[in-house]
């Protein structure tokens, strides 16, 4: 049994951020909004309001699709996430089928492959202090270019490809606010090349030429290379504060079913989604006397859901998936089969799996920064080559700084949080690009988001 080892407490401001956080998005959809599970509604019902069919709205009627569109943008009217059910969304969402069809063996090989590429970029003569999400996030940049275009990744690619996701997710995590500009720069190279019909699979029909460069641009080059960089930085961060789990991995790394434990356990404790929301197209049931109303936004908390039918749910354990199988526990680090669950979930831990052997073939990873669900640090880590002889005063004092800094920057970023997160909750409702779109759409116009405006 492996104890939650996280190297500083999070402090009273980032608790308080994020409290914040859930308070706006409550505000933010007025009195319609129900978290579940909740204290009097528990995992059961949680399961059932998920997979039930009038839990199927995704944007419309939610003051919260406002904030997402306006971080999202360009293009989050064609997110494929965003969309709503219907001919639109079928058509997209069988494109990123095909697009993630890859063979098991080709992806594994391009994911090392990317990966190692990365891992080059660092000295093997000394230890590196690094940030896990930023060492990884150029290498699923490659990675999901090659997936889209199927050839090697050119670097002018992979830089804005990285610029783009990097300036989606800081906007997300309040700890950065917008750059439309750098956004933009990728949506004229995807432009360009959509134009010379560089894309080899076959793009949504329904989608105009403009609408489909942005659907990639949203899908591939900012959910998937984010969500990998995230869900890596994370396995390595909790493989560091663990070293005898990470020994365990280094001495067998060919075990796939303890490589496999390791990331469902990493997946429960730090699920990549704190909340997934859907609006209600019709009543749903929560028990024999309470109805949820058509029009509710239900905001699914994968964190609390995770943490419900598990013996010590706050720590780290990856041996309990030995008695335990995720159809049987409260386990959806990709979301519910019956509800729109992630198109990735297949190539997802494959080439996890991957990137964690590359990083662990060459490197023994230590950390003393926190280790939280939202990891707003970005994941601080000394990567330390094997073979390199001991320095056992050197390493200490490195983890002493990266434990000073991590508490001082903890602070730093609470404040900083909460002056940008505030700016960009007035912003998006002053745009409401959202609602501004389906009112279009009401109203019998095309409605065609302004470029300057959304983005600008
Ligand atoms: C470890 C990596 C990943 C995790 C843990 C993850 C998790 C999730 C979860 C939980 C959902 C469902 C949210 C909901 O119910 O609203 C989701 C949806 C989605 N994910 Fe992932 N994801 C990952 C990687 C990826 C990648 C690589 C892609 C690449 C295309 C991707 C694309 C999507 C899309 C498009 C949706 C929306 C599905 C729909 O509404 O039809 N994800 N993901």
């Amino acid at each position: 049994m492996v104890r939650n080892r996280t190297g500083t407490e999070a402090w009273w401001l980032p608790r308080a951020v994020v409290a914040l956080r859930v308070r706006i998005f409550e505000k933010v959809n007025g009195d319609r909004v129900v978290t579940l599970p909740n204290a009097t509604h528990g995992p059961e019902v949680f399961e059932r309001v998920y997979a039930h069919p009038a839990a199927n709205g995704r944007s419309e009627g939610a003051g919260l699709s406002d904030l997402f569109w306006y971080w999202l943008a360009p293009g989050p009217e064609v997110h494929q996430e965003h969309l709503e059910p219907g001919e639109r969304y079928e058509d997209v969402a069988a494109t990123t089928r095909r697009i993630l069809a890859g063979n098991s063996a080709d992806l594994t090989t391009a994911a090392a492959r990317a990966v190692a590429g990365a891992l080059d970029t660092l000295p093997g003569t000394r230890i590196s202090l690094v940030r896990l999400r930023d060492l990884m996030m150029p290498a699923w940049a490659e990675f999901c270019y090659e997936l889209v275009f199927q050839e090697p990744c050119p670097p002018r690619a992979r830089d804005l490809i990285t610029a783009h996701a990097d300036d989606v997710i800081t906007a997300l995590k309040c700890t950065g606010l917008r750059h439309p500009r750098r956004r933009a720069r990728l949506t004229t190279y995807l432009r360009d090349r959509v134009a010379a019909g560089h894309v080899p699979h076959r793009l949504p029909a329904s989608l105009s030429m403009r609408e489909q460069v942005h659907y990639l641009q949203g899908t591939f080059f900012n959910t998937a290379v984010v969500q990998l960089s995230e869900a890596t930085a994370h396995v390595l961060l909790a493989l560091a504060h663990h070293p005898r789990v990470q020994q365990r991995l280094a001495a067998a790394p060919e075990d796939d079913r303890y490589l496999t434990r390791v990331l469902d356990e990493t997946m429960r404790l730090y699920p990549l989604f704190g909340i997934a929301h859907r609006i209600t197209t019709g009543e749903i049931p929560l028990d024999e006397t309470t109805v949820l109303p058509a029009g509710s936004v239900v905001c699914f908390s994968y964190p609390d859901y995770h943490a419900t039918g598990y013996e010590r749910p706050d720590v780290f354990d990856p041996d309990r998936w030995t008695r335990l199988t995720a159809k049987d526990v409260h386990h959806i680090p990709y979301g519910v089969a019956a509800n729109r669950p992630c198109p990735a979930w297949r190539i997802s831990p494959l080439v996890l799996r991957a990137a964690v052997r590359e990083v662990l073939g060459r490197f023994r990873l230590d950390s003393t920064a926190a280790h939280t669900r939202s990891n707003p640090h970005r994941a601080p880590c000394l990567l330390i080559p094997r073979g390199l002889p001991a320095e056992p005063r050197r390493l200490n004092a490195l983890r002493s700084f990266v434990r000073l800094r991590d508490g001082v920057e903890d602070v730093t970023r609470g404040v900083r949080q909460l002056v940008l997160g505030t700016v960009m909750v007035l912003h998006a409702r002053r745009r409401r690009p959202a609602a501004r779109y389906f009112a279009e759409r009401r109203a019998g116009r095309c409605p065609v988001p302004h470029p300057g405006k959304e983005n600008g």
